[in-house]
């Protein structure tokens, strides 16, 4: 199965959240293709709103087929005084997934690898499985994480996507479970995404500006999909 992560970042007022839910929907119901894909698990759809957006997403999406919400981050504890902070005790139930250690948590909330292994014992804690983002092989990947996303700086919002090749070959230096998944993110598209996706060593995709159209989130969905037939 692969996966395909969506990540809105800080993107989308309420109105706006619910019209992705409404036409990413429609896509589903009305794509006998699409909907086979999601229900074989030839691919799966995990979707991070910002948190406002998690209950809203939660109802709206429950019933299409291996679709799942996520959150975009957890506090670095467990809880108590923290004023603004949104544990993994708060997301308990909320969330089955959370992005975890994202580069732009990293550079602009000075996240540090100490706070990412912090946040993965949490996330198991409260039975949120963490998708631990990498920008490079030198970034801790705690123990025991199941679900990796390489995601390289340079590629990140730049239109630069890494060439899928270089991305199974900079794999070999990950120090990577056995049983892990391995994604990749970085300015993938409709257009680049069966680049990754054809590669048996890159079992999904972290995608973010693409994911906040529902059409492309889905077309990325489709490509995904057909190349585990
Ligand atoms: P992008 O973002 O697809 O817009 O480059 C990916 C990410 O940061 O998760």
């Amino acid at each position: 199965m692969k996966r395909i992560i969506g990540n809105w970042k800080a993107n989308k007022n309420r109105a706006e959240a619910e019209e992705w839910c409404t036409t990413f929907s429609q896509i589903v119901n009305e794509d006998s293709e699409l909907r086979e894909l999601l229900t074989s698990q030839a691919v799966q759809a995990i979707v991070c709103p910002p948190f406002p957006f998690l209950e809203v997403l939660n109802t709206r999406l429950k019933d299409l087929p291996n679709v799942a919400v996520g959150a975009q981050n957890v506090a670095a504890y467990r809880s108590g005084a923290y004023t603004g902070e949104i544990p993994a005790l708060n997301l308990q139930g909320l969330v089955k997934y959370s992005i975890i250690g994202h580069s732009e948590r990293r550079s602009y909330f000075h996240e540090t690898d100490q706070d990412v292994l912090q946040k993965v014992s949490l996330c198991k804690e409260f039975g949120i499985e963490p998708i631990v983002c990498v920008r490079s092989e030198k970034d801790i990947i705690p123990e025991g994480v199941g679900l990796v996303a390489f995601e390289p700086v340079s590629a990140i919002g730049t239109g630069q996507n890494m060439p899928a090749a270089e991305v199974v070959t900079l794999k070999q230096k990950f120090t990577i479970p056995s049983d892990a998944q391995f994604f990749y993110g970085g300015s993938v598209n409709e257009t680049t995404a069966l680049d990754y996706t054809k590669e048996s060593a890159i079992d999904g995709l972290l995608v973010g500006g693409a994911s906040l159209n529902p059409a492309a989130f889905a077309q990325i969905l489709r490509i995904a999909g057909s190349t585990v037939r």
